[in-house]
């Protein structure tokens, strides 16, 4: 007698409609989402047509129901089929899989002919690069760097300064005050009481800040600018120690062959009083640069650089400084106008106005 196998040709023929969409199709054109869900539906076709509970399973438990010299051949033909069901799903799932896998491995690749990403790295600005370098010289020297505030009293400002009650300088036209009648500092000169009422003497102090004045800003003005003031008390300073001082740092900045001048001035701080000049570095002193008249001196040689002078006996009294015991001298300057002249710079404004493109120059 003849066994029945359409139970299992049957089994066969749903397998093959099912995994038809699955099994002889190219995956290469897959995106993640698909392919997983693919995968996911053969694993699905996997259980129902290769597990313990499918019909195959089923059909097995049968054979013993045949007749026994149909048993063999009957469970011989499960096997081949369910051999045949098995290996084309491990196929299907394979390929599935190495797309799932190339998928992934495609995301997380690394470019490495891409260009890098260039970080922008900020730049010291040309007035801190100038103020650095001369606070260096003047730390070699022994000198400590002070700072202070930039609101002030009259005290601080005029009176103890020795700058009298009807000096220009104190209308409002040239300072600014705040509504509560401070004064946003117009010099770095008040640095020299303070650093006196809090260190005492002997003392050698630079102090590097912000001063304000009323100015309508132009090329060469801006109401916001930068001093640098120096202050050095001690017994036996003379006018020769200014001198040298003053020489010494313009030496060190400008290079060795730099000359300086005093011409004789007035400040009311400083008895007596000088404003010190240096040769031009640009020209070296002659006022001719390659044939032509050089620019940062004007072809006069010299470059106008501040005002210094021996520390008044009333700014030292102020102090609580006995000026028959002590004596000291003091200068002050400005930080654009060296700054513009170092770095060609034509207007101090754009030293002000926080643009990029200017402030990168500088690195
Ligand atoms: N404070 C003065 C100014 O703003 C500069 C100055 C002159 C400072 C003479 C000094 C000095 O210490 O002794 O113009």
């Amino acid at each position: 007698m003849a066994i029945d196998t359409a139970p299992i040709q049957a089994v066969k023929d749903n397998f093959d409609a099912e995994i038809g969409p699955y099994a002889d199709v190219s995956v290469d054109g897959l995106l993640l989402p698909e392919a997983t869900a693919q995968l996911a539906q053969v694993n699905e076709l996997k259980i129902r047509y290769s597990g313990k509970k499918s019909e195959l399973a089923a059909l097995m438990k049968m054979v013993g129901a045949q007749a026994p010299e149909d048993r063999a051949e009957f469970g011989q033909a499960i096997q081949s089929v369910e051999k045949e069901i098995t290996g084309v799903l491990a196929s299907a799932i394979e390929k599935l899989e190495n797309r799932i896998a190339s998928i992934k491995i495609e995301a997380e690749r690394v470019d490495v002919t891409l260009p890098g990403r260039r970080i922008a790295p900020g730049s010291h600005h040309p007035i801190t690069v100038l103020r650095q370098r001369i606070e260096d010289i003047f730390v070699s020297m022994g000198y400590t760097i002070e700072d202070d505030r930039e609101i002030e009293t009259d005290y601080y400002n005029f009176d103890a300064l020795n700058i009298p009650e009807n000096h220009p300088a104190r209308e409002s036209q040239d300072t600014f005050y705040t509504t509560d009648g401070f004064a946003l500092r117009s010099q770095t000169s008040t640095v020299q009481i303070r650093a006196m009422e809090r260190r005492g003497v002997p003392i050698r102090i630079l102090a590097p800040g912000k001063v304000f004045r009323r100015d309508t800003p132009d090329m060469t003005h801006t109401p916001m600018f930068h001093q640098l003031e120096g202050l050095c008390v001690d017994k036996g300073i003379t006018m020769a120690h200014l001198k040298g001082t003053v020489t010494e740092w313009l030496k060190r900045l400008f290079g060795p062959d730099t000359v300086t001048r005093f011409r004789p001035s007035y400040f009311p701080f400083t008895e007596p009083s000088a404003e010190f000049d240096f040769s031009c570095f640009k020209c070296n002193g002659t006022g001719d640069f390659e044939g032509d008249r050089c620019r940062p001196c004007k072809g006069s040689g010299w470059i106008e650089l501040g005002g210094s002078g021996m520390v008044h006996p009333n700014v030292l009294r102020a102090c609580g400084v006995d000026p028959t015991v002590y004596s000291g001298f003091a200068f002050g300057f400005g930080l654009e106008r060296m700054t513009a002249m170092m770095y060609n710079i034509d207007d101090i404004r754009h030293m002000f106005e926080n643009d990029v493109r200017f402030l990168e120059q500088f690195r």
